[in-house]
């Protein structure tokens, strides 16, 4: 592992071999490896007119579903191209630790839940996931756990089951559409999804429930974030003796404030990031590396291999 810091290194394996209760906040480095276009990077030159500040929004949403859903189809799609990496593997293993392991994740790729972690709390949302624009009451479901089982004890349960699995099919073999779409036309693709690509009477699809639109799950600008997720890790943070702060710039409240109140209750702040942060000077260890290189090297260290 060349310019990895081999003792910042073992410290860390060793802080979470001793943990009892080590948490992570996660962001878009840790994504970075596995070719994850971030966000703003707007690098690809596709819907090169838009800005994603200007179509992550519910105004956005209410002037122009069409425009908005196609958005996250596409980049949906283009996830869909990609794999975790040693980061996601290595957060995953640690949940074989003594005291567990919690990822908290401003990331809305699923990558933490495809590299094989189960306890993965989403503040962001998810991009893989919708839900009723409404808010009708209707079930959010996610797309790519459609076959997830349920309580099957009712028959109307296993129908709106069926119906999930029935939209979620929908939903991807547009979503390749759409992605088709861009990749050959560029921008002009969505000009040729509105005028009478047959896409344009399908979405956005609409809610079993009340007929609205569905939306992707995600926390849009001038949202609040997800009021059961952000306690759930604001309780955890409190609670935490270890703390990972991982590929985050902690710019972004009210999630850069997680590692400050786990700070603030005794936990032992660890930074891994190859820039440093705001937050790097309250850091007892810090990691200058790629998250990869990083989490996969404590997990060797820890005998969990990654
Ligand atoms: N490994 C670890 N960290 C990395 C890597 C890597 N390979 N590559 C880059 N980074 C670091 C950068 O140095 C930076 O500090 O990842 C961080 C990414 O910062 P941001 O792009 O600001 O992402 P994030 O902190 O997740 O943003 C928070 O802002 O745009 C909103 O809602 C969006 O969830 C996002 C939130």
């Amino acid at each position: 592992m060349h310019g990895l810091d081999d003792q910042a290194v073992a410290r860390v394996s060793e802080l979470l071999k001793g943990s009892t209760q080590p948490v992570a906040l996660t962001g878009a480095g840790i994504s970075a490896e596995s070719g994850v276009p971030t966000f703003r990077s707007g690098e690809s030159g596709f819907w090169g007119r838009f800005r994603p500040e200007d179509l992550a929004t519910p105004e956005a949403f209410a002037a122009d579903p069409l425009l908005v859903w196609c958005w996250y189809a596409w980049r949906r799609a283009q996830l869909a191209e990609l794999s975790p990496n040693d980061g996601h593997r290595a957060m995953a293993a640690f949940e074989q630790l003594p005291g567990g392991f919690t990822v908290i994740t401003q990331n809305v790729d699923g990558l933490h839940q495809a590299g094989g972690s189960h306890n993965v709390i989403e503040v962001h949302g998810s991009i893989a996931a919708v839900r009723c624009s409404a808010d009708c009451g209707a079930r959010r479901y996610l797309l790519h756990e459609h076959n997830h089982k349920h309580d099957h004890n009712h028959d109307r349960e296993r129908d709106r089951e069926r119906d999930r699995d029935a939209s979620a099919e929908a939903v991807f073999a547009s979503d390749r559409e759409v992605a088709r779409l861009v990749a050959e036309q560029g921008d002009a693709a969505f000009a040729t999804i509105s005028e009478g690509s047959g896409l344009s009477g399908r979405l956005p699809p609409q809610c079993s429930g009340c007929g609205a639109y569905l939306r992707p799950d995600v926390v849009w600008f001038g949202e609040q974030l997800p009021l059961e997720a952000v306690n759930r890790a604001f309780e955890l943070s409190e609670s935490a003796d270890l703390f990972l702060v991982v590929g985050t710039s902690s710019v972004v409240y009210p999630a850069a404030a997680l590692p400050e109140v786990a700070a603030e209750r005794g936990a032992v702040l660890v930074e891994i990031n190859p820039e440093p942060t705001p937050l790097s000077d309250r850091a007892d260890v810090v990691i200058r590396s790629g998250s990869g290189p990083a989490l996969s090297a404590v997990a060797q260290r820890l005998g969990l291999g990654a």
